[in-house]
């Protein structure tokens, strides 16, 4: 099959190339190599059977043959910094909606158009996600408020002030933004389905958590824990942990959100599917810190700093139930292999500067950090 990857040389991108190369289908990809990312000089090694369009996603309505004859597209390219999002509003909104928009306008136009396309959303459209009051009732609490995070008040309450218990979050809560970069990957969603109808193909969104591997950029301070992590300890710095440390994430590997998506082109799966692709497993941010040191063999301090970013969730951890029986979607990867995995890979890596100062400065300065 003839597949076309957007974003197709960024972390995820790679290895769903690879992927698909190995299973003997030809791919475009198409990526703009943004500098956040990629650096000044990338080193761009193509698997066998993929080819590369350095494009702007943003202008591929006007390379329309491009989809032409194309049979399934990945739609990855996009900007992903969470915090970053809520100050460079028009770059986010730009990207990763206009970018969607060209897409789907480059598919109006061809005469042949795809029979699938597959996107990569975000557990960031929940905002807090899914938690249980005391009576048992699921609730979806609204975003902490600054005066909240500033009280150091880190768990969603009830009304009367009750903590509220975390619990996996399904794909039946409704949208809840709580940043810029969610609130565009939930508006890609609408744009994909609302296209999907009128245009006649299919659309399967994948809901990704926090997605760790190999290949993952080293550079980007903006996102990534695990890789910003990585390179702080590698160069002796201490590893600044936000809150109390207790938060949540869900660190699924990289491996087995490829066979996610594999499976998302394969698999007869009505369209508007949206399933959420994760490990199901909540795993605090201090202990997430540990295993990582643990893992590379390294020993600098791990500091709750009791710092906090608006925007930033408290919880999570993906119900991946409609994955597994839509897609046979196991994860196979433990936190403890697959953060084994990455510390090999990015020992081999060349050190890059530290940009986590620089980032949270940023932050600062506008008021979305303390
Ligand atoms: N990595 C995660 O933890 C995670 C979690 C949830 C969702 N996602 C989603 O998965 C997708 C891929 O994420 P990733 O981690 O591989 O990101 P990445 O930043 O490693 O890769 C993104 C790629 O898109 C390219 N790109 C950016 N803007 C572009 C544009 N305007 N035109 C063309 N190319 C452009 C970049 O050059 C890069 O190669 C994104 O849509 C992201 O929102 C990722």
């Amino acid at each position: 099959m003839r597949v076309l990857i957007t974003g197709g040389l960024g972390f995820i991108g790679t290895q769903l190339c690879r992927s698909l190369t190995r299973a003997g289908h030809d791919v475009v990809i198409v990526d703009s190599m943004t500098v956040q990312v990629h650096g000044d000089t990338p080193s761009i090694v193509l698997p066998d059977g993929a080819t590369l369009v350095r494009l702007d996603v943003r202008n591929i309505h006007e390379q329309a043959d491009l989809l032409c004859g194309v049979d399934i597209v990945y739609h990855l390219a996009a900007e992903t910094g969470t915090a970053q999002s809520m100050y460079q509003i028009q770059r986010y909104v730009d990207v990763n909606e206009r970018g969607t928009a060209a897409l789907l306008e480059s598919i109006a136009r061809c005469t042949n158009r795809p029979r699938k396309v597959i996107l990569t959303s975000s557990r960031s459209v929940y905002g807090e996600g899914a938690f249980i009051d005391a009576a048992g009732a699921i609730v979806q609490p609204a975003p902490r408020t600054r005066e909240q995070l500033d009280a150091n008040h880190w768990e969603p309450r009830d009304a009367t002030g009750v903590p509220l218990r975390a619990i996996a979050t399904p794909e039946t809560l409704p949208f809840a933004p709580g940043s810029i970069y969610a609130a565009t990957k939930a508006s890609q969603e609408l744009l994909l389905n609302a296209a999907s109808q009128a245009l006649n193909f299919d659309a399967i969104t994948l809901r990704l958590q926090n997605v760790y591997g190999a290949g993952q950029s080293l550079q980007n301070p903006y996102t990534g824990i695990i890789s910003i992590f990585f390179n702080r300890a590698r160069q002796g710095l201490m590893l600044p942990i936000y809150e109390d440390g207790k938060e949540t994430r869900d660190f699924v590997h990289v491996e087995d959100v490829v066979a996610g998506l594999m499976a998302a082109m394969t698999n007869d799966v009505p369209s508007g599917t949206i399933c959420n692709i994760g490990s199901g497993i909540a795993t605090p941010v201090n202990e997430l810190a540990r295993q990582l040191l643990r893992a590379a063999g390294l020993d600098v301090p791990i500091k709750v700093t009791g710092q906090f970013r608006v925007g930033d969730i408290r919880h999570n951890f993906a119900d991946i139930s409609r994955a597994r029986a839509l897609l046979g979607f196991m994860p196979q990867v433990s936190l403890a292999d697959g953060l084994a995995r990455f510390c090999a890979w990015a020992k081999s890596e060349p050190v890059y500067a530290d940009g986590l100062d620089k980032a949270t400065a940023e932050l600062k300065a506008k008021g979305l950090a303390n």
